[in-house]
């Protein structure tokens, strides 16, 4: 494909390489980072995940002798020879990716003739992904090999042995391994061999595979089906520095609103009104909190999106209002899908202004969803987008707090969209290849954008179909899951691939969409989900009713407790967010991320971390009151419960009766605590908790806190606050300093005081600025009210 390599051409941190056949432009992006690219199919264009590109690349050294073109980073030494074969290694020398140059070839599916034709007509689905393909990659495997990332795809957590396949779909049978595909398209994968890290970022939104050692164990591989080559190689050595590395290109989530993290409940039909009204009474009448109602595709007038059915909703505003007093927000879904149907406004204005993708001859495409015959808005041209924005006013004016994008994979009832369906492309006509895996991406920016300009605050937009950088403007859900312990436990590796595929604000439907859920799964779900960073149970119609109250009272009470957790929890959420925001590292993370230099942790598929501090490992077995627990080696660990210590790097049991979801906080932990409320801004929270774990002895342990107004976007201008706590146990293991200090001053309000909870301690003495203050001391732990400064704990 690309012949002998000729020579090259260097404009400062661009380098074009000249092959027989074809040239590859290597631009070094930072010292760690290099993207590849060759104009297979088109001349350049736009990356649609990637839009604020920031070089700083370093010194670079490049030189080209006998054959062999090499480039030198700060970090990185890239050799090209002939063919555009490709090595990189760090600086030990070590190579940490190699072109594969073998002729390893794919293993044999056995059976053929009529035996084919009888299994495809018993349903069996055959590949023949591999006959598409246009160009692929093999890069060398060693066996000693681990891979992560992909965005959201079904099975394990280390990705090693699989063949998965980028093409955003939507098939509500039961998710598992088997399936290639689901809802995003998130091409980014993380290898991690001998404790070195390093990603490829492959920007193509045509059909993309990975097979991952599945099809020979000698190499993995990249292949599209279209499309120019252009692929981001990013180095770490670190899991955690691959991740930030990949979110400076796509993008990291902004800070949502704070009441977005209280618990949400969701079902496919809570109408009419009486039916939401009920619902919401009950949350508030059994005091379990909830911030948001979501209303499903029946609040809309013949799913035509952008309206309501007055018969059900007579007066939207009226009841959005009357929530709104009793603390909800509500949220609507949204479809992609208009309906056709002259009269209808949104119809009339998208086929008036030629905002609807077309067939090859430029009539509007109909295929049919919800409303029946239905075309799909070209959200890949920018007037569209901005219509679309323009509309999300109808739903926010009305007092609609946030905008759930769904079927916009996009889903179809007749058939999927023929691959010659035309789109606009900001002006480079475009086929349904290319712009079918970045469809939802696109919607979910413009509905961003609209909510920000209709409401001025951070929007909050809630996606099932991505692209890689579609965190910029969305969160996600991972769509129509079932009410199966198989999906309980998928959860888990779903969720923290998709954190560290840069999609942090993610959950799944707690309790399950399909089938009918039980009482145990529930209370075991509502344990995961209180720990996931978007926290919403959503069922689907005809489905048994699963509200924290539709079981028995055992049930009723395990939702109470795990809901209230997660509100005491908010502000460390909110800290987590934050820093997410600069560093795009996940909150929902497997224990690898922090724990990279104990490969017991490469692969736990059933244990994840909640930040830095928090280690969950919920019981996702029916049945099961104990489970095995993992905790890493280099932290001690205490029980949330018991406080019963444990050194890290071993197994342990755990009894977990249902209502115990076993928690683990790593030592030297500050977390900061809320009072439980219905729903966030209920109480004025004046006093902020410190739940201290305390740190070895002789050792320190810190923590930076947030806070700002929860919803504007002031903080961009400094309207925040910032707190350090810092706790230190002396040598002796008799004294502990903690101090409490605000380091940045930008927000109006703060806090009266910090309520001090000295875990597993039986303090003597407390001062603060060395004056004696009094204090509380209890079964196992100490409790000391203090507006700020240094303390002095003798213990
Ligand atoms: C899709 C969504 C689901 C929703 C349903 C009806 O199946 O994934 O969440 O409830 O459509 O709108």
């Amino acid at each position: 494909m690309f012949g002998e390599l000729i020579g090259y051409a260097r404009n400062q941190n661009r380098i074009t390489v000249e092959f027989e056949k074809n040239k590859v432009i290597i631009t070094v992006i930072t010292p760690s980072i290099i993207n590849f690219f060759a104009a297979l199919a088109s001349e350049r264009r736009p990356s649609k995940a990637i839009e604020h590109l920031e070089e700083a690349p370093g010194v670079l050294i490049v030189d080209f002798s006998e054959g062999v073109l090499t480039i030198r980073t700060e970090q990185l030494t890239v050799k090209v020879t002939n063919e555009f074969e490709v090595t990189i290694s760090g600086h030990s020398g070590a190579i940490l990716s190699e072109d594969y140059r073998g002729t390893g070839t794919a293993f044999i599916r056995r059976g053929a003739g009529e035996g084919i034709a009888m299994a495809a007509e018993e349903g069996h689905k055959l590949s023949s992904a591999e006959e598409k393909i246009s160009y692929k990659l093999k890069k060398k495997l060693n066996p000693n090999t681990f891979f992560y990332g992909l965005g959201e795809k079904t099975g394990h957590l280390n990705k090693k042995g699989y063949h998965y396949r980028m093409w955003n779909t939507d098939d509500p049978s039961p998710h598992v391994e088997s399936f290639e595909t689901l809802y995003k398209s998130i091409p980014f994968l993380i290898a991690l061999k001998d404790n070195q890290a390093f990603g490829y970022f492959f920007d193509t939104t045509f059909e993309s595979q990975f097979d991952l050692g599945k099809e020979n164990s000698e190499y993995y591989s990249f292949a599209a089906v279209g499309g120019n080559l252009d692929y981001f190689f990013i180095y770490g050595p670190s899991v955690k520095e691959v991740v930030t590395g990949y979110t400076k290109l796509t993008g990291t989530t902004p800070l949502p609103q704070l009441w977005t993290l209280g618990y949400q409940q969701s079902r496919w039909a809570y109408a009419p009104e009486a039916r939401l009204n009920e619902v919401a009474d009950t949350f508030r009448k059994k005091a379990i909190p909830c911030d948001v109602l979501h209303l499903d595709i029946d609040y809309m007038d013949g799913y035509r999106v952008f309206t309501w059915d007055r018969k059900k909703f007579p007066n939207p505003e009226e009841l959005l209002k009357k929530l709104k007093t009793q603390g909800f927000k509500v949220v609507t879904i949204i479809d992609p899908g208009v309906k056709k149907d002259r009269g209808y406004s949104i119809y009339d204005q998208g086929l008036a202004n030629h905002y609807f993708a077309t067939d090859k001859d430029g009539i509007p495409y109909v295929n049919q969803v919800w409303p029946g015959d239905a075309l799909f808005p070209d959200f890949s041209n920018e007037n569209v987008r901005n219509w679309w924005a323009d509309n999300q006013k109808i739903m926010t004016n009305l007092g609609v707090s946030g905008i759930w994008n769904d079927m916009n994979e996009p889903a179809s009832f007749k058939g999927p969209l023929p691959d010659d369906v035309q789109f606009n492309n900001d002006g480079i006509q475009t086929d349904h290849r290319e712009i079918h895996n970045v469809y939802g991406h696109y919607m979910a920016k413009a509905t961003y954008e609209g909510i920000k300009r209709a409401t001025g605050k951070r929007p909050f937009v809630i996606t099932r179909a991505c692209y890689a950088g579609t965190q910029k403007y969305s969160t996600v859900w991972t769509g129509d899951n079932q009410s199966l312990w198989e999906h309980l436990r998928m959860a888990l590796p779903i969720l923290m691939n998709l954190g560290l595929s840069g999609v942090t604000f993610c959950g799944t439907d707690v309790g399950g969409f399909g089938f009918d859920c039980t009482s145990e799964l529930l209370s075991r779900w509502v344990q995961v989900g209180a720990f996931t960073p978007l926290f919403r149970n959503h069922s689907s119609i005809f489905t048994r009713d699963q509200e924290p109250w539709a079981f028995d009272e055992q049930t009723e009470s395990i939702n109470r407790k795990y809901i209230n957790l997660r509100y005491q929890l908010l502000p460390y959420l909110y800290d987590l967010l934050h820093d997410e925001e600069i560093s795009g590292l996940p909150i929902m993370r497997p224990l690898l991320l922090d724990y990279q230099n104990d490969p017991k942790t490469y692969e736990i598929n059933d244990q994840f971390l909640c930040g830095e501090a928090i280690l969950v490992a919920p019981v996702v077995e029916q049945g099961a009151k104990k489970r095995l627990v993992y905790l890493p080696k280099g932290s001690r660990w205490i029980d949330f419960w018991t406080k019963e210590s444990h050194q890290g790097g071993q197994y342990i049991v755990k009894t977990a009766p249902l209502d115990v979801c076993p928690i683990y906080v790593k030592a030297a932990s500050f977390i900061p605590l809320y009072p439980v409320q219905n729903y966030v801004g209920e109480k004025a929270v004046n006093q902020l908790t410190l739940d201290l774990y305390l740190p070895e002895k002789g050792e320190a342990g810190s923590y930076i806190h947030y806070q700002d107004d929860g919803e504007s976007f002031d903080y961009r201008k400094g309207s925040y606050n910032l707190y350090e706590f810092t706790a230190h146990l002396d040598a002796s293991n008799k004294e502990l300093h903690v101090s409490l200090s605000r380091t940045h001053n930008g927000y109006e309000k703060s806090y009266d005081s910090f309520i001090l909870i000295l875990n597993n301690t039986e303090a003597q003495s407390v001062s603060l600025n060395d004056a004696p203050i009094p204090f509380e001391v209890t079964k196992d732990h100490t409790v000391v009210t203090a507006e700020g400064g240094e303390l002095h704990i003798k213990l």
